[in-house]
């Protein structure tokens, strides 16, 4: 693709994954293009009243593919004063609340798009997913509003706005919003040959998370081989959460140390674990059962933790009964089990027989 006026070329896309010490894929490539010619008029774009906003892009495919560097590297490069990259559900929680203080209002969704963005042009969802029926309706109104206000939207899935909300009892929920999304944006493929996560390559430094590690079970030589220092009882401690709070193990400094059982067997919720990673820099979960074991809750809960602490990119120990293949299988697993076990499979195993659980 040619260069355009404003510099935006594939060579932006092309530098950063230099950079980052890897080439993109034929599917990350023409990703790529796509998101140039969007970068290209967007920057150009004067908001005039009545004018539509540039025609966003929905990436979409399986784990690891790298569809968070792209949006990541466009968000970074693009140059407009109005842009937010946020966690979808963050955002959608806050309109939730939002939409529900103005619903007698005439334009209740406008309002609290326009509360929560103000002048904002281009927003960023990484992570896009539905999985509660009652979540449907309300995530249409979202996007709706959204390109009512003439926000452009970048999102990135695991799943195709046709396989969204994928239990067929509730599928028919989320088909207005996939309709919305198919009419409103484009629909990019990006299914590269496997999970990058799964092959580091030698030299590139390390994330924070994957400065961890998976411990089972999580005997005294394992935990100190870690750096990790059991907590005294005397060190147990409530970690305020609002109005409620939540049972720590202990709290040094910016490091937690929680429980499976307080923390992804209690009412907490995704926006709960977003302020928890925000406070603390340096987790460490003990007690975690083979997920088969748990309720289904939990087990969604810890998938969502994991989730939170790879994209904020916190250390992230785990002390589990089980290696972490085991932990990972069964009946009545979440329905993206698949993404928590390519981030998990970022942290260094510290086991009694690590050859004989090698990942798959
Ligand atoms: N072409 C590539 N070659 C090697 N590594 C890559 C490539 N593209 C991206 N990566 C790296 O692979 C890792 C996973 O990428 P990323 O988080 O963007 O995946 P994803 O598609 O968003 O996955 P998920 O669906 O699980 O969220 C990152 O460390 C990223 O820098
Ligand atoms: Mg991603």
């Amino acid at each position: 693709m040619a260069g355009t006026p404003h510099g935006w070329t594939p060579e932006v896309f092309r530098v950063a994954a230099r950079t980052a010490g890897f080439d993109m894929d034929a599917s990350q490539d023409a990703a790529a293009a796509r998101l140039v010619r969007l970068g290209d008029e967007i920057s150009r774009r004067r908001p005039l009243f009545g004018r539509s906003a540039p025609r966003g892009v929905y990436i979409w495919g399986p784990v690891g593919r790298g569809k968070s560097w792209l949006a990541d590297t466009f968000y970074a490069a693009v140059p407009v004063a109005g842009k937010r990259r946020t966690h979808f559900h963050e955002f959608f929680r806050e309109f939730h609340r939002r939409y529900a203080a103005h619903r007698h209002e005439k334009h209740a969704g406008d309002r609290a798009v326009r509360e929560l963005l103000g002048d904002c042009r281009l927003v960023c969802f990484d992570e896009f997913h539905v999985h509660d029926p009652g979540d449907a309706t309300i995530m249409a109104r979202v996007v709706h509003s959204l390109l009512g206000q003439r926000i452009t939207l970048v999102a990135t899935s695991n799943y195709p706005p046709t396989g969204l909300l994928p239990n067929p009892l509730f599928h028919h929920l989320v088909e207005p919003l996939a309709a919305t999304l198919h009419r409103s944006l484009d629909i990019v493929e990006v299914a590269g040959p496997r999970d990058y996560r799964r092959a580091r390559r030698p030299g590139t430094p390390a994330a924070e998370f994957e400065r961890g590690g998976y411990l089972w079970p999580g005997t005294g030589d394992q935990l100190a081989r870690a750096g990790l220092v059991s907590p005294a009882p005397a060190e147990q401690q409530r970690v305020r959460l609002g109005a409620r709070a939540v049972t720590a193990r202990a709290v040094r400094g910016d490091a937690v140390w929680f429980d499976f059982a307080d923390l992804c067997d209690g009412p907490y919720s995704t926006i709960d674990y977003l302020s928890l990673a925000d406070r603390f820099r340096d987790w460490t979960l003990s007690g975690l059962p083979p997920l088969s074991t748990t309720g289904r809750d939990a087990a969604q809960r810890f998938a969502n933790l994991v989730d939170v602490l790879c994209d904020r990119d916190r250390r992230l120990h785990l002390v589990a009964a089980v290696p972490r293949t085991v932990c990972l299988t069964g009946d009545r697993l979440p329905p993206d089990i698949q993404r928590t076990a390519s981030r998990l499979a970022l942290l260094p195993e510290i086991g009694t027989a690590p050859a004989a659980v090698a990942d798959q």
